[in-house]
């Protein structure tokens, strides 16, 4: 597929053509996103109280121009993708893929059974095409908090920038599902600082209350902000997962 990000049209014909191609509730969005650029609080409970309707709204081909705008970022999907091949899981799942950067670049060094779910439609279509080359890849439009895949279905369960999205009573619903699924390895990028887009999560020091041993854990390299950056994995197996999934005595 074509991968050039090409530059914008003027305003009034953006979003002339938002209107036409994706109807009114995505021009609306464009249209608060603008306006409320300057008023986090605002835009937080206006724009981002649903994330499903918003990464449905925001995702596909906006999502992905933002995206490949940003060598960070690709540096980022590079540098995760490295530090996963170093597990040699022969199965992944990655909860909230969206256009499949990060799937991208584990099938190019890994030889795994690859597997993507993402609750935005906008986002899977654009992962099916932009994953195209690599047709083996499973993608499935699911919430991450109620996963359709029976305990212990991969190798190796990752999260690039996901559950920060979530309220905390769904980020933990998130969190404990992809540890029922996952047999080896949970590997999260999650920033812990919160700001107007996003809540902050500690992923780290959640796995470490719950005495779960991590194999590594530290700021990525590549990001901005390495106060709040993070990468962390941790090390499951029948006695860890029930440190979690199990009801405390
Ligand atoms: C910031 S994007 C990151 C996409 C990808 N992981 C990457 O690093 O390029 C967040 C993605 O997570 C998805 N997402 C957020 N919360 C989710 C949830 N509860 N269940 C499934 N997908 C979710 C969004 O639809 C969006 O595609």
């Amino acid at each position: 597929m074509d991968l050039i990000v090409r530059s914008q049209p003027i305003l009034p014909l953006r979003a002339w053509s938002a209107l036409r191609t994706r109807g009114p509730g995505y021009a609306w969005h464009k249209v608060l996103r603008r306006l409320l650029s300057r008023h986090p609080n605002w835009k937080r409970q206006l724009l981002y109280a649903d994330p499903r309707a918003y990464w449905t709204h925001r995702g596909g081909n906006d999502y992905f121009r933002e995206q490949e705008g940003q060598p960070a970022r690709s540096q980022r999907a590079a540098w995760i993708a490295q530090e996963v091949a170093k597990y040699r899981p022969t199965s992944i799942l990655e909860v909230g893929c969206g256009y499949g950067k990060l799937l991208d670049e584990l099938s190019v060094r890994l030889d795994a059974t690859l597997c993507g779910v993402d609750f935005s439609p906008t986002q899977l279509e654009y992962a099916q095409r932009f994953l195209n080359r690599r047709s083996s890849i499973r993608l499935v439009l699911s919430r991450g908090e109620r996963l359709p895949f029976p305990d212990d279905s991969f190798d190796l369960v990752v999260t690039s920038a996901v559950i920060l999205h979530n309220t905390p009573q769904v980020a933990e619903r998130i969190r404990r599902e992809i540890v029922r699924v996952a047999r080896g390895f949970a590997a999260h990028n999650e920033e812990t600082g919160e700001s107007y887009n996003r809540f902050g999560y500690d992923t780290a020091r959640w796995y470490r209350e719950h005495n779960v041993p991590l194999a590594e854990s530290g700021p990525i390299p590549a990001d901005l902000d390495q106060r709040t950056s993070q990468f962390c994995v941790a090390r499951l197996d029948p006695v860890t997962k029930a440190r979690i999934l199990l009801p405390k005595p």
